[in-house]
């Protein structure tokens, strides 16, 4: 298990080792215009010839470590990624603060051939069977250590920016979101989410966005928070049977049943009880949902290869699970139509139907088209937004949580304070500020998903450096949360570094360093149904259970889908608390919007007119 720990913890050291040194090897090849070009050699051992003698070798080991030590001396002292503006540059910027439109400034630099003096992107090269072995966020860290807030990787033909630094990311999701598109996200995630809200882009985008976001209202999230009790309550149960019987539980798939439960009841009043029974559609969306991080992680579109995707088993599988789920939503957008149909139909901002407060009521109330696809693509993306995201960050809380027994007696002591046995209500959530901070802390150190996927729609800055039009960009979360410029003792899981009586982390407050639900018009709009469904999770569990590592459990490793999982999933031994929980007395009635200072849900037009789940507080 120590083992491990370290391999969770120091993802640098380990990296060093693993990664860096040997695939990629980092070497200043040249000056542009009086700035370094970096570039990185792909050798199969990084050592250069075989049959070289031990001394050879170890002068050049020590070379190599000078080298990558004044590498790292260069980009701490804003050698690579902080230019000086060239000319050209401060021209630019002069003409455009004149208020000349950019498309004209830039045609004349580029006519006068200025461009060409721009800086360029540092560079790493290497082969993408480096990234294979691991969770490739993980390369992506000590690549960042090396080369910077911005740089190139390269696989042979094809390219990806990898973006570190909390400006640029700043740049891209806040200041200019128009000028860049889901890109190949959008196209792996076609089959499943088809133009739902998170892979659409553009006008279609802009439109389900307005449609969607008012359907998450105060009201609905307050409704949510029962729902979330009841669920939770089922695996409570479950897991008290596994102590009674003393079996180890796995506690990932459990997480994911236990919020695959609340986000179908929640999007569209469907129970799949997946925590009691494992039925056909469950299965369905499992298989889905496997296929979509095989995709993400795929080295090639093989579900586009012609004869093969009529053949192979496996696409036969996600199809007919496919079906099986759009056939299910077909029956249950009908039946809510049906209710829709009969109820004597006042909507309003805050409409919600109370036998059946789903988004899906919500949204045939206000008129959305039954028959349209549009709908069922963003139910689907809705069902796997939700689901995955909240279980990933149920089950690295859990496993930061056993890792830290005074974290975890101080969240007991204020559950018990808060809670007693019973299930929370919207008032708990403004109480429970040392549970949030257990969430903020946990979402910073294992963000969902830990990259952020853009493709430039056209030729833009990037700090000072120039990208063209369809670029493929990857905003690394895990660096920006991770990155010792930004943090004191990064990889430590210390809630504290949040002060309880301070404002709720978030991407304005942190300036773009910490940004767990994303920001700007595409931020989350599931923000704070997320944070309280797993806080009130997290404090229904652990007011009534201890939890350990199980004995003998294999080692926790990461592995990359859309959401961060374990290798092996999180074994764990559950046993009831012997201390008997204290019965709080309840405080009148908050609204939602004053809690955690997280800021009021309702519909705000965000800029340019995008509609955000929440303005920032
Ligand atoms: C802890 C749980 C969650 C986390 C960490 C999370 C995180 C995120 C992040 C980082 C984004 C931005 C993606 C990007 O910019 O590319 C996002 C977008 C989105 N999330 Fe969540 N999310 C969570 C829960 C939810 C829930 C419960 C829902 C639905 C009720 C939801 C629905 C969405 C949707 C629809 C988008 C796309 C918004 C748009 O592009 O306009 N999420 N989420």
């Amino acid at each position: 298990m120590a083992a491990n720990l370290h391999y969770l913890h120091f993802p640098d050291q380990i990296l060093q080792t693993k990664f860096q040194s040997k695939q990629f090897k980092p070497v200043i090849r040249s000056k542009t215009n009086g700035h370094c070009v970096v570039s990185c050699l792909s050798s199969s051992n990084g050592r250069g010839p075989g049959g070289l003698d031990d001394g050879v070798k170890s002068v050049e080991k020590l070379l190599e470590e000078k080298r990558r030590v004044d590498l790292s001396a260069g980009i701490a002292s804003g050698k690579f990624t902080v230019k000086k503006l060239s000319f050209p540059l401060q021209l630019r910027n002069n003409l455009l603060k004149l208020g000349i439109p950019k498309v004209v400034v830039e045609s004349l630099l580029k006519w006068t051939g200025s461009l060409e003096d721009y800086p360029r992107i540092p560079e790493a090269k290497g082969s993408i069977s480096a990234l294979q072995n691991e969770a490739f966020f993980l390369a992506l860290y000590e690549l960042y250590l090396t080369y910077g807030g911005i740089f190139r990787l390269t696989f042979g033909p094809k390219s990806f920016l990898i973006v570190s630094d909390p400006s640029i990311a700043k740049h891209i999701l806040k200041d200019n979101p128009k000028a860049f598109s889901k890109g190949i996200l959008a196209e792996i995630l076609d089959f499943v989410m088809g133009k739902g809200l998170i892979p659409a882009d553009g006008e279609i985008w802009r439109r389900r966005r307005r449609a969607v976001v008012p359907a998450l209202h105060q009201k609905f999230v307050s409704a949510m928070i029962s729902l979330f009790g009841e669920s939770t309550d089922r695996l409570c149960k479950k897991l008290d049977d596994a102590a009674s019987d003393g079996e180890d539980v796995e506690m990932e798939s459990l997480f994911s049943r236990l919020t695959l439960d609340i986000i179908g009841k929640a999007v569209f009043n469907y129970d799949f009880d997946s925590l009691k029974v494992d039925t056909g559609i469950v299965e369905a969306v499992y298989t889905v949902l496997r296929e979509a991080e095989d995709r993400s992680v795929a080295p090639i579109p093989f579900w586009e290869i012609p004869i093969w995707k009529d053949i192979s088993p496996k696409l036969k599988k996600v199809n007919a699970a496919l079906k099986l789920i759009n056939d299910t939503l077909d029956d249950l957008i009908a039946i809510c139509k049906r209710m829709v149909d009969e109820e004597e139909l006042n909507f309003h901002e805050e409409y919600m139907n109370e036998q059946d407060p789903s988004i899906l009521h919500f949204l045939l109330a206000s008129g959305d088209d039954v028959s349209s696809k549009q709908l069922r693509d963003d139910l689907m993306t809705m069902l796997i937004a939700g689901h995955e995201t909240s279980a990933a960050v149920l089950t690295w809380t859990f496993y930061l949580l056993v890792k830290e027994p005074s974290v975890m007696s101080k969240l007991q002591n204020e559950v018990d304070s808060v809670l007693g046995d019973r299930f929370p209500t919207i008032e708990d959530m403004k109480k429970l500020k040392y549970t949030t901070r257990v969430i903020n802390e946990s979402l910073r150190l294992y963000p969902q998903p830990p990259v952020l996927i853009r493709r430039s729609m056209e030729d833009d800055l990037l700090g000072d450096y120039p990208i063209k039009r369809g670029e493929d960009i990857f905003i690394s979360v895990w660096n920006l949360h991770r990155s010792p410029n930004h943090w004191e003792d990064p990889d430590k899981f210390n809630p504290e570094r949040w002060p309880l009586d301070g404002p709720n982390p978030n991407e304005t407050n942190q300036n773009f360093s910490y940004l767990p639900f994303g920001g700007g018009p595409r931020k989350c709009i599931g923000d704070m149904f997320a944070t309280f469904e797993t806080v009130g999770a997290v404090a229904m569990l652990v007011r009534r259970f201890d939890f350990q590592m199980a004995l003998g459990a294999p080692p926790v490793e990461m592995t990359t889908g859309a959401t961060i999982h374990t290798t092996k999933g999180l074994n764990m031994t559950v046993t009831r608390r012997r201390r008997p929980p204290i019965i709080p007395t309840l405080e009148p009635t908050v609204q939602v919007g004053s809690l955690l200072n997280i800021p009021e849900v309702k519909t705000v037009l965000g800029q340019n007119d995008e509609v955000s789940s929440a303005s920032p507080s």
